[in-house]
């Protein structure tokens, strides 16, 4: 038996105040990550040297405990593994080399190869499994097939996926099969991250609420089904946080289609409506709304309160709804906790 609070939420538990952690928690609203990530170089260069990238996932650890620590990395090094080159421009997002053809899909690294590029991450996860505090969680994660997928197509993000859903419509055999080498690659990626270290993996499917009816079933359900069900076969214990944000009405019953332990939830729907149609089937992990960590007051503990309490009767990871911003303040997620925690 575990003494984690993460763990026994993500089993179903009932805890008097629910374990927290915070999407982006290490990142540009902290300034010793500014600095540490100055001293890496760039963004990228952090996430590949072991060292610093565990340097700033343990930063949020120590000055604010979180109950966990997400692994500091990013979804799109898994698709650069594949081949494609990524590069972040200044003030702008990523970049990358573009996927849109069969030829290309097939020009795709075998996924074995993958861990040529990717074996720094996995050393990361080696130090924090030794350095973090006992009672601290360790979450890796990897980006879902749809979310990485519009990535790799249109090149860059984009408001409405508009180059992803134009490929599935147009030519659905190449759109298939990135969908299908995504899947797999990230099958052998959670495993590596497993064996190294962490306790609980998530997925992100950060626009899978552009995908309806079908194509959500097909192309957010399915392979996040797939996907778990090939990690659960290797690693029956390992717990799974989906993360299909702003799915709505997606969201009821996506915990048994998949087979995820948990499913986080965005803060587009209420926390009441989660409870009575999510909660019901498991735990949940949500879902304030990332704006109250910039502008914090009285709004900031009232929304923190409402939350907890609709989520209460029901196994719970309190969280925001979506990653923290750079402009939040430090001192209102300090706030955050501590109104979470005194219940
Ligand atoms: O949550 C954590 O603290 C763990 C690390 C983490 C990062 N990205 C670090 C990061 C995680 C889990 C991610 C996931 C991620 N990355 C997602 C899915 C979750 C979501 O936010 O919807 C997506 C879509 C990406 C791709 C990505 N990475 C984008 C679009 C950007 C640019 C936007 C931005 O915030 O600047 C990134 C960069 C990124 N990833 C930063 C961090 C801390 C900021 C980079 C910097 O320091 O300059």
């Amino acid at each position: 038996m575990t003494d984690k609070t993460i763990l026994r939420a993500l089993k179903g538990e009932v805890l008097p105040t629910p374990p927290i952690w915070m999407m982006r928690q290490a990142g540009r609203y902290l300034p010793e990550y500014r600095a540490t990530r100055a001293k890496a170089g760039d963004f990228l260069s952090l996430c590949y040297n072991p060292e610093l990238a565990a340097e700033v996932t343990l930063q949020p650890i120590r000055r604010y405990g979180f109950d966990a620590a997400i692994l500091f990395a990013d979804i799109l090094l898994l698709p650069q593994a594949l081949g494609p080159k990524l590069w972040f421009e200044t003030g702008e997002g990523p970049r990358m080399e573009t996927t849109t053809t069969m030829g290309q899909v097939n020009a795709l690294k075998p996924t074995e190869a993958i861990h040529d590029t990717l074996s720094p991450i996995y050393e990361t996860v080696r130090i924090l499994a030794a350095e973090l505090p006992k009672e601290t969680t360790l979450i890796g994660f990897a980006g879902a097939p749809w979310t990485v997928a519009t990535y790799m197509i249109a090149g860059k993000g984009s408001k409405d996926q508009a180059a992803a859903h134009l490929l599935k419509d147009t030519d659905r055999p190449t759109f298939q099969a990135l969908i299908d080498r995504i899947a797999e690659a990230t099958v052998e990626y959670l495993s590596m991250q497993i064996s190294a270290g962490v306790e609980v993996v998530k997925l992100f499917d950060s626009w899978a609420g552009s995908l309806k009816g079908q194509d959500f079933r097909d192309f957010a359900t399915a392979p996040t089904a797939r996907i778990i069900a090939a990690l659960k076969s290797r690693h029956p214990d390992i717990p799974i946080i989906a993360f299909p944000r702003e799915a709505g009405q997606g969201y009821i019953g996506f915990g048994h289609q998949t087979g995820a332990d948990c499913v986080a939830i965005d803060n587009s729907v209420s926390p009441e409506w989660a409870a009575a149609n999510v909660q019901i089937d498991g735990c949940v992990q949500g879902n304030l709304a990332p704006e109250h960590m910039v502008t914090g007051g009285q709004a900031l503990v009232a929304a923190t309160q409402h939350v907890a309490r609709a989520f209460r009767n029901g196994p719970h990871i309190f969280n925001l709804g979506h990653g923290i911003t750079p402009e939040a303040d430090p001192a209102n997620v300090q706030l955050m906790i501590d109104t979470v925690r005194a219940g």
